[in-house]
Formats: structure tokens, C-alpha cells, sequence
């Protein structure tokens, strides 16, 4: 089975993006610390980023479909700033029907009030925010009980 990690906007930036609130480790940093947990469970890893909504909402379909096929035991999902914006994704979430980890590096609800409102949140199975980027381990760890 495997496990689908993916990144919305920006988030290849990470390392030197406001390294105050996102840390200095990068994207390739994050992809090295999903790999290890992934193998830690025997689980293989889809780790993938975009800047686009649609490829979000593409690869969350394709989640989808292994899901239903038995091959993938869920999706981490760091949707970034489309967390905040796009009903896009709650939809694909919910016509999936894949089981997934909205997850954010930072603590959102400790941010700005715009980032407090989730149109992801209602159709994820897990919710998770402000762990740093070892959060991504830790829901990795979590999918590979589902
Ligand atoms: C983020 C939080 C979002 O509000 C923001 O737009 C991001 C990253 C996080 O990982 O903390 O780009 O999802």
C-alpha cells in the first residue's frame, strides 16, 4: 500500500520562506523525513507538490481510486493557502472519499484570522497543525494504522 504526501502552493519554498514560522528545513528535507516513516510502516510514498489547485484536485481523484482499489491507505494532505480558499478541494476530498490528514506546519489558529476558517476540515478524517515539519512523520505514523 502506499501512502500519498502533498504540498500546495509555496511550500517549495519552504526553507527559506519565512523561516521564523516554517523553520529552515526544506521541502527535499520534509520528502527525506516521509520516506523514513514510510519505511518504517513498509508503506510506499507519493510525495509531490504544486502551485496549482487543479493538480491538487487530480492527484487527490488518482488517491481515490487506489483507495477504492485497496492500494493506498491515505493521503497527508498540506493544502497551504488553498486550505483557505477552495471548495475545489473540499469537494474532491469528499467524491474521493479517500481517507485524509489535513495537516499544517504551523499553528494556523494561532496566525491571522483568515487562516483560521478550514474548507478542508469537514471532510478530512484528521485534522493537525503547529507539530513543525516532523508533523509529517507523525501523520504518516497515523495513516499507517488506517
Ligand atoms: C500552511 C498554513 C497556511 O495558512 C499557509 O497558507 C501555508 C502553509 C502551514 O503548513 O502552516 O502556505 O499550510
Amino acid at each position: 500500500r502506499s501512502v500519498f504526501v502533498l504540498n500546495g502552493p509555496n511550500l517549495n519554498l519552504l526553507g527559506t520562506r519565512e523561516p521564523a514560522v516554517y523553520g529552515s528545513q526544506t521541502l527535499a528535507d520534509v520528502q527525506q523525513l516521509c520516506e523514513s516513516a514510510c519505511a518504517r510502516h513498509g508503506l510506499a510514498l507519493q510525495f509531490r507538490q504544486s502551485n496549482h489547485e487543479g493538480d491538487l484536485v487530480d492527484w487527490i481523484h488518482e488517491a481515490g481510486r487506489l483507495h477504492a482499489a485497496g492500494q493506498l491507505a491515505g493521503v497527508v494532505l498540506n493544502a497551504a493557502a488553498y486550505t483557505h480558499t477552495s471548495v475545489a478541494l473540499l469537494d474532491a476530498v469528499k467524491g474521493s472519499g479517500v481517507p485524509l490528514v489535513e495537516l499544517h506546519i504551523s499553528n494556523v489558529h494561532a496566525r491571522e484570522s483568515f487562516r483560521h476558517h478550514s474548507y478542508i476540515a469537514s471532510a478530512a478524517r484528521a485534522v493537525m497543525c503547529g507539530f513543525g515539519v516532523p508533523g509529517y512523520a507523525l501523520a504518516i505514523d497515523a495513516v499507517a494504522g488506517w
